[in-house]
């Protein structure tokens, strides 16, 4: 089995990045800068975006991290936004998710730029992913990809079954996968039989946030296991992956941690000099 090395791919991809960076800065005498927006107090929130600002710190960007507190109002945000639109030294701007209830999510996305959106999550974006044209692409999707082609260059024609189907993971899941021609079916808790669907597929991308929900007998020997899942349980912090009963059973797969996580921050970093690049050429 191959235990599949998010640690290692991400940091090769980090060290790739960083020799653009410098690239860039001589080309434009410019480094690309990405402002993440941190609302209240969440502890993971605040690991993601620690290692967020440090991943971009080392690769060289430009990075800034603007913290309100819980209770900041909707109308403070959103003109944060539209003053990040405009300013030049900013190439990308992620507001870190989830907000705080009395904060709308739709018009926070939609307020960013398309063209500053390192998530991909703006419907433009999105739009454009679908229809197979140049975007921002989700950032853990995105990660899951090079993870993938990096065992298996050749996805064409193979099953992929995406466990899980929401707009952060499972559809631009399955949107990058199309475009590789596999075979796509995505599922969800209405799925009727989902071992039966597992067991068909060449590809499994388990992102649904059910702890170890994917068992030995729901996968073929040879298939490849992606594990997007991070969930806190009683015994630690654990996939949707059954990793002790699959990793007996499959070709290759993820852990949890160590996998899909570090390839996340390092698209990020990927997205940002991406839009920062758009910005230079256009
Ligand atoms: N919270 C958890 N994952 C993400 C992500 O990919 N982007 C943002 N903005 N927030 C998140």
């Amino acid at each position: 089995m191959i235990l599949i090395d998010g640690k290692k791919e991400a940091a090769s991809l980090r060290l790739k990045l960083k020799d653009e960076v410098i690239e860039l800065k001589k080309k434009f005498n410019n480094v690309p800068g990405l402002t993440v927006i941190l609302i209240g107090e969440l502890a993971p929130s605040q690991i993601y975006v620690r290692n967020k600002e440090k991943s971009a710190n080392e690769v060289g960007l430009n990075s800034h991290v603007i913290r309100y507190p819980n209770d900041v109002d909707e109308k403070t945000i959103l003109k944060k936004i539209n003053d990040l639109n405009k300013d030049n030294s900013v190439s990308g701007i992620l507001v870190q998710l989830p907000l705080p209830k009395h904060i709308n999510k739709k018009k926070v996305i939609e307020a960013i730029i398309p063209s500053k959106d390192v998530d991909g999550f703006h419907p433009i974006n999105v739009g454009n992913l679908s229809s197979g044209y140049e975007s921002s692409i989700p950032c853990t999707p995105l990660g899951c990809y090079f993870l993938l082609k990096k065992i298996e260059p050749n996805l064409s024609g193979k099953k992929a079954v995406i466990i899980g189907r929401s707009n952060l993971n499972g559809k631009p899941m399955a949107q990058l996968l199309l475009k590789e021609n596999c075979t796509v079916t995505i599922t969800h808790s209405k799925t009727k039989n989902l071992k039966s669907e597992c067991l068909m597929a060449d590809i499994i991308i388990a992102a649904v946030g059910i702890p170890k929900l994917v068992k030995g007998d729901w996968v073929k020997k040879d298939a490849i296991i992606i594990d997007v899942g991070i969930n806190k349980t009683d015994e630690g912090i654990v996939g949707d992956v059954d990793f002790e009963q699959v990793s007996k059973k499959v070709k290759a797969l993820t852990p949890v941690p160590g996998g899909v996580g570090p390839m996340t921050i390092a698209c990020l970093i990927k997205n940002t000099i991406d839009c920062f690049k758009r910005t230079q050429t256009n």
